[in-house]
């Protein structure tokens, strides 16, 4: 294990008040409340965001890029659309200093540690490249498509059945839903074309490509449609307010 090493003088930190150090050429967001000092990566676990220069209340700190709050005193995510935790590190104060020693792990762990891990070079998704018109089949055992006529809504229904893996909250009330637009196909008129244009929580969002294999299989369940293709728009970002109250409730975000 590291040694502490000294970072700041305690009178260079107001209270309460924070500031960003390096410790071992890592930046470091350090936090000093009360008596107390805090110390956790600079990063959030979202999509990077500098938790530094986010703003600091009750012993959370809210990411400045898409509003995640982090718990200063563990590191816990305690909002989406972060969910696992950053790392939280060591901190006394002696001779007038603040002293930090680094953390190999995160302290706490968020809902989706047993998430499976993917890789961000194969989940990336690019905002410029719409995804193909590929036909699929729903595998055995999927729930039998909904009747009444194909529209918005209904489609709208059948995406509530894709759920984020990390969040466990479907992708129409996480407002990742731009639109939906439905046309006659071109080679056969008894069906239908949807386009769907979907957003991600961040560009490089690891869940995107399962959401949209999802996205595909679910609408390709209605006999009447020929093709699905999904659009991912980055323009306008996503951000928390796009979430439905029942989302809200579900991931405990007042
Ligand atoms: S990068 Fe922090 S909430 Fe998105």
């Amino acid at each position: 294990m590291q040694d502490f090493q000294r970072v700041i003088d305690v009178a260079d930190v107001p209270d309460p008040g924070k500031t960003l150090v390096e410790v071992d050429g890592e930046m470091i967001a350090l936090f000093h409340v009360g008596e107390a000092w805090y110390a956790l990566d600079d990063v959030c676990t979202h999509d990077g965001g500098p938790l530094a220069d986010g703003e600091l209340r009750d012993y959370k700190i809210a990411c400045p890029r898409h509003g995640a709050k982090f718990d200063i005193r563990s590191g816990a995510a305690l909002t989406m659309p972060a969910v696992r935790p950053t790392r939280a590190h060591e901190v006394k104060v002696d001779d007038g200093g603040v002293w930090v020693r680094l953390r190999d792990q995160p302290l706490a762990q968020g809902p989706s540690a047993h998430a499976t891990p993917v890789s961000a070079a194969a989940a990336t998704v690019a905002a410029d490249s719409p995804s193909p018109v590929t036909p699929e089949t729903a595998p055995t055992g999927s729930p039998p498509a909904p009747s009444g006529p194909l529209c918005e809504d209904s489609v709208r229904e059948l995406l509530k059945e894709v759920k984020d893996p990390e969040l466990f909250v479907n992708i129409v009330d996480l407002g990742l839903i731009y639109g939906v637009t439905i046309t006659p196909a071109a080679d056969d008129a008894t069906k239908q074309h949807v386009a769907v244009d979907m957003t991600m929580t961040s560009p490089a969002c690891p869940a995107g490509p399962q959401l949209i294999s999802d996205t595909k299989r679910v609408v390709n369940q209605r006999p009447d449609v020929a093709a699905v293709e999904v659009r991912i728009v980055m323009d306008p970002p996503w951000t928390p307010d796009r979430m439905t109250e029942a989302a809200r409730d579900q991931l405990g975000i007042f």
